[in-house]
């Protein structure tokens, strides 16, 4: 069966390059996005089409038409600042973004894989004893975009455990890049740290979809 990716967040830093690495793979890729006025790359077998994760019934829509196969679901407010200013926002695409599409797949006649992008801000502050961090560490975040991915976490186990959605979660840590012109305040810091660790930081994306892709391999495994 040919393999068929929804990549919500397809206009994000991770999202933009997973679209292109899938495709070049040989997938069928739908990259989903939230703003109007992004360009993308016009590749064979890579379309791209808008939707708020916050809109559930568009996301009903979207899965219907394409049937994915693998759901990469990257799209989040993903900015913990904005989310101590707007922690309404922050959930209604984070969590019930999520819970919309989740509710999706369970409804589809073939249910997709899902991998979610967790994150590492789930953890909390966690203490020097407890580095490198083990996914037996509590998860105590410290603000509504750490929370929202816990409820992501959540969400996702509940859906494999109630539904038998094939599930999985990928922690990721810290890591972005520069852009031209908007940026973040991870952007900030880094252009502060110089050029070296800059470097070093840009191939955050690569280890990302790396990541993605080796946990997907692994996943399909016969047990
Ligand atoms: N980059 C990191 O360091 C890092 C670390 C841990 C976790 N993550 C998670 O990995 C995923 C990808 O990270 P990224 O760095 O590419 O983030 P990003 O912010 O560059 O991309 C996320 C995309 O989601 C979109 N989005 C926001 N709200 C939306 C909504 N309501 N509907 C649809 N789309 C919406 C944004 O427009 C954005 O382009 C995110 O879920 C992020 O929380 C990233």
């Amino acid at each position: 069966m040919k393999k068929t990716a929804l990549v919500t967040g397809a206009e994000g830093f991770v999202g933009s390059h997973l679209v292109k690495f899938l495709q070049t793979k040989g997938w069928s890729v739908i990259g989903s996005y939230l703003h109007g006025s992004v360009s993308f790359p016009e590749l064979p077998n890579l379309r791209f089409t808008p939707c708020d994760l916050g809109n559930g019934q568009r996301i009903t829509q979207i899965l219907a038409r394409y049937e994915p196969t693998h759901i990469f679901h990257l799209g989040a407010q993903s900015l913990p600042t904005v989310s101590w200013a707007d922690p309404v926002t922050t959930f209604q695409s984070n969590v019930m973004g999520s819970l919309y599409l989740f509710e999706a797949a369970r409804h589809m006649k073939r249910r997709p894989v899902i991998v979610s992008a967790c994150s590492s801000a789930e953890y909390g502050n966690v203490p020097a004893s407890a580095i490198p961090v083990t996914e037996e560490q509590h998860l105590r975040p410290l603000h509504p975009y750490g929370i929202s991915k816990v409820c992501l976490d959540l969400l996702a186990r509940e859906y494999f455990l109630d539904y038998n959605i094939p599930a999985v979660i990928i922690r990721l840590f810290n890591g972005h890049p520069v852009f031209e012109g908007d940026t973040n305040h991870f952007a900030h810091r880094l252009t502060a740290l110089g050029k070296r660790q800059l470097a070093a930081e840009s191939s955050f994306w690569e280890q990302s979809v790396q990541a993605l892709s080796k946990i997907l391999t692994a996943r399909e495994q016969p047990a």
